[in-house]
């Protein structure tokens, strides 16, 4: 026999490379007690991988201790001051985090609305509460609520915020479902304040109970010009999936990085938007609300609408720098309503800011990531896996180093072939 004398060590390192990447394609791995503080990194699924340095997971489909729809305090003063509904929104998990917002669109006694807005809104606390999940088909037990309702009076509307506005890019996502009737916005958002020194910038994902039923309204804002002009770039229209509607559970996803904001549903890629990006750290926030403006539309008297969230997700990262700056507690400011589209015009316009961030925090390479991890490749939601570790020679080959492996095997292994037909 006329055996090529490395054959066996072509063989094993072709066997090795074939279970590696089988390995890496079928099975990230569980990470020892689903601690993810070993990772790295987190990257993020689709065709332009983000990396991020923090994962945060909320969920609410267990709270069955802190569930119970509270009433609606129909004295607006008192709306915006109510304790908290349940103690899980006293807890370290959620206040170390979130905050409810509390405030309302008056701008003051014998003066008027902020905004275009044509009725008197407050965010109540008593707004934001757990709730039993009486779905036929149940997939969990309980979920948070964002209630607003129009009052005789006013409008009762609910929002939550995250404490610091250090949030520079992100992917979050929720599953969710909004419920309810016409005349009211649902939102999930990345919102920086507008002020003199820094504009307005804002990535949204709009839910309009006004509108039908298959569509979400996905923006960059302001999506008006100072003329009071729509700027049809900023803004997509977008219809659902798989003939979805928004009144069914589905995964509510944006990625916001330097480059571009994308939202999907339930996987599926609704928008892509390169215009008019956030470029500067911002807070992240959730709504339900309506205020008569021409954007929401108005809610009938006893009217509801409701956000309802199972778990909130993020991946992240900071803003180093400024963060002990942005580390501002929410205020009373009526000039948040200039996110509305109603308040447009009147916004100043964000400046697209191409500077030194980009180079130095979208490398989106995940430079010098060792332990790579995944919320996407997930056998139990909010739990992370791992994809790869480059520091260890038996992953390594299951990563990008794999494909380049198995080409050497390949030419090794035809090359010992041709050998061994020449002999
Ligand atoms: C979004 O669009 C930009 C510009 O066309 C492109 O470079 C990028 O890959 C797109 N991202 C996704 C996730 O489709
Ligand atoms: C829900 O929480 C209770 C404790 O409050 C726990 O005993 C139970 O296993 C949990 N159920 C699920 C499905 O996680
Ligand atoms: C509003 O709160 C005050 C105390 O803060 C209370 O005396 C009053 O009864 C409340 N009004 C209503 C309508 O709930
Ligand atoms: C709401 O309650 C406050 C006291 O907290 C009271 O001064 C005010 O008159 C009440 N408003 C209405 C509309 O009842
Ligand atoms: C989005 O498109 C649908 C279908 O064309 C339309 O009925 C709806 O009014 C649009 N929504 C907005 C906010 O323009
Ligand atoms: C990315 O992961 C999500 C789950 O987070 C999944 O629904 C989606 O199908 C995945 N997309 C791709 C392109 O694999
Ligand atoms: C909402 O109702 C108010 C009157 O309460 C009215 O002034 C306003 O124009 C209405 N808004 C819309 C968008 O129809
Ligand atoms: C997040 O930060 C890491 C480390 O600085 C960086 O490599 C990565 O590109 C950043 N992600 C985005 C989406 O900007
Ligand atoms: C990654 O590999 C290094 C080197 O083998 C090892 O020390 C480390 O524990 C690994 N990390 C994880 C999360 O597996």
């Amino acid at each position: 026999m006329h055996w090529p004398p490395f054959s066996p060590l072509v063989i094993s390192i072709l066997v090795q490379c074939i279970t590696a990447s089988h390995s890496k394609d079928s099975s990230p791995q569980p990470l020892p007690n689903g601690d993810d503080s070993v990772c790295d990194c987190f990257v993020t699924n689709g065709t332009q991988p983000g990396y991020f340095s923090n994962h945060m997971f909320f969920d609410f489909r267990n709270l069955t201790q802190d569930a119970g729809i509270p009433p609606i305090v129909t004295n607006v003063t008192n709306a915006t001051f109510v304790p908290p509904t349940s103690d899980y929104f006293s807890s370290d998990e959620w206040t170390s985090v979130w905050q409810l917002q509390g405030w309302s669109n008056s701008e003051g006694k014998g003066k008027g609305l902020s905004g275009a807005a044509t009725v008197l809104m407050a965010y109540s606390p008593a707004n934001v509460y757990i709730e039993k999940n009486k779905d036929e088909d149940a997939d969990s037990q309980t979920y948070l609520t964002l209630r607003t309702q129009r009052e005789p009076k006013f409008q009762s509307a609910a929002a939550f915020q995250t404490k610091t506005s250090d949030y520079q890019f992100v992917s979050l996502r929720m599953l969710a479902r909004t419920i309810g009737s016409p005349g009211a916005v649902t939102a999930m958002f990345t919102y920086r304040d507008a002020t003199a020194s820094s504009s307005l910038q804002e990535s949204d994902f709009e839910v309009l109970t006004r509108g039908p039923r298959e569509n979400v309204q996905l923006t960059n804002q302001p999506s008006f010009d100072s003329d009071g002009k729509v700027k049809p770039e900023a803004t997509t229209n977008a219809t659902l999936p798989g003939g979805m509607i928004w009144s069914q559970w589905a995964v509510y996803r944006l990625d916001w990085t330097a480059d571009s904001s994308v939202w999907y549903v339930d996987g599926q890629q609704l928008a892509n938007i390169t215009f008019q990006v956030p470029q500067d750290a911002a807070g992240i926030n959730v709504n339900a609300w309506s205020d008569g403006g021409s954007w929401s539309g108005n809610m009938s008297v006893y009217d509801q609408a409701n956000l309802q969230i199972q778990w909130i997700e993020m991946i992240y990262n900071t803003s180093s720098s400024s963060s002990s700056a942005s580390q501002r507690k929410w205020k009373r400011d009526p000039t948040r309503f200039l996110w509305g589209r109603d308040a447009g015009p009147r916004g100043e316009l964000p400046r697209r800011r191409d500077l030194s961030l980009r180079s130095s925090s979208s490398s989106s390479d995940g430079d010098g990531c060792k332990v790579v991890c995944s919320i996407d490749e997930v056998t139990e939601q909010g739990v992370a896996t791992m994809l790869w570790n480059a520091s260890s020679t038996a992953t390594r080959m299951a990563g990008a180093d794999a494909v380049r492996d198995m080409a050497w095997a390949w030419t090794l292994l035809v090359g010992g072939l041709v050998w061994l037909m020449i002999v």
